[in-house]
């Protein structure tokens, strides 16, 4: 096929000079090992087939209408698993939508927006779509983020909690302490991963959503995805958590946008997904128990894992070369992520697999260092 020529002449200057956001490749190779891109490696609740096959078979006529706009079933169940009103709720189409939609509606201030200088990469993305003046604020050396360093006026802050790639989470204390002290600016928690995470007092482990938070902030507003913990990816479903006004700015914006952001089968799909909790504690808890068996063997092989709370490892191979090490993992069919940027380039962020799919990584990276071994005698 010849290459495509694009001409920008018609183009708005806004069109020309976006970067847009490059997500990580979805290869169609059989029998591929696919651990870059943090999705879940189990099938999504049975239930939600079932409702999906039920707006098909029995309401194919429905399909001529359009959706419920508001979401109002998904919203309900959503508001009743975290004991909350329903106006307390949105969904969009993926968190990365309803991300869109905060950018556009607390963020185009004078005030600077403040974010982790390593964090997800769609934020930059955002900030440059929507014009809003984005400062980013180094971590530590350890890659933990310190909310003292976040001291100074800001019309927002978002944090990816647990933190992309790293891992790494930040406590319900620090985040209360965002929030205090800067009670006229917008904390945005996106809780992508957060259902992987737990923390561990004495015997006994607690999750840590700052969605607790919301009835006591009324400046919190926690965005999470069906992408992750509930394996629906596919289905493009992500939802906040917030204040009734702050949920009503995202509405108001989403509506001067797209009334209907979820078809009638992702409303259906994602609403037998949140009902069916049995499934959801089973995979979550299947998805921490493989990260800690992986955390396990990487650290044998002399990897540094950084501790993670989230569906995926970030972890530096003893020698640093982490791009020799992406690579030659591709060639044996087994695809992990590695950024080229600033100190994090000896990094490797490979997704939890199921046990099969990390005894294959593991068995390769072996190789790998028995070759390496072989090459320096
Ligand atoms: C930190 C973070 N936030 C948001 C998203 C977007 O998730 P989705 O649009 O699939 O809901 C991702 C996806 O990888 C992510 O890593």
């Amino acid at each position: 096929m010849s290459e495509l020529k694009i001409d920008t002449r018609l183009w708005s200057s806004k069109a020309r000079n976006l970067s847009p956001y490059v997500p990580g490749e979805q290869p169609k190779h059989d029998n591929l090992c696919k651990l870059n891109t943090n999705e879940n490696p189990f099938p999504p609740s049975p239930k939600v087939g079932e409702a999906i096959a039920k707006v098909l078979e029995q309401q194919a006529s429905d399909l001529r209408l359009y959706p419920a706009p508001e979401s109002d079933d998904l919203r309900g169940a959503l508001a009743k698993i975290y004991d909350l009103d329903t106006s307390q709720v949105f969904v969009g189409n993926g968190s990365d939508e309803v991300l869109a939609l905060v950018f556009a509606s607390f963020f185009l201030k004078e005030r600077p927006l403040l974010a982790p200088d390593i964090s997800y990469s769609f934020y930059p993305v955002y900030a440059q779509t929507f014009g809003v003046h984005l400062v980013k604020i180094p971590l530590e050396e350890d890659f933990s983020i310190d909310p003292d360093a976040y001291r100074q006026p800001c019309s927002g802050i978002i944090i990816a909690n647990p933190n992309a790639p790293t891992g790494l989470l930040l406590s319900l204390a620090d985040i209360r302490k965002l929030a205090s002290e800067h009670t006229n600016a917008v904390i945005v928690i996106d809780e992508a991963y957060i259902d992987f995470a737990m923390t561990k007092e004495g015997d006994k482990e607690t999750q840590v959503s700052a969605v607790s938070l919301i009835n006591e902030y009324d400046n919190i507003l926690v965005t999470q995805t069906f992408s992750k913990s509930r394996s629906l990816a596919g289905l493009r479903v992500g939802m906040a958590f917030g204040s009734a006004s702050l949920i009503e700015a995202l509405t108001r914006m989403k509506n001067s946008f797209n009334s209907f952001p979820l078809d009638k089968l992702a409303q259906a799909g994602a609403t037998a997904s949140v009902l069916d909790t049995d499934y959801f504690e089973q995979m979550r808890e299947q998805v921490i128990d493989l990260r800690q068996s992986l955390t396990a063997e990487l650290t044998t092989l002399d990897y540094n894992v950084l501790p993670s709370h989230a569906n995926f490892v970030f972890a530096r191979p003893k020698e640093g070369n982490a791009s020799a090490v992406a690579s030659a993992l591709r060639e044996q069919g087994i695809i992990v992520r590695h950024f080229n940027k600033p100190r994090i380039n000896e990094y490797l962020r490979i997704t939890v697999g199921t046990a099969e799919q990390n005894q294959r990584l593991i068995t390769a990276l072996k190789a790998l260092e028995a070759n390496a071994e072989v090459a320096t005698i």
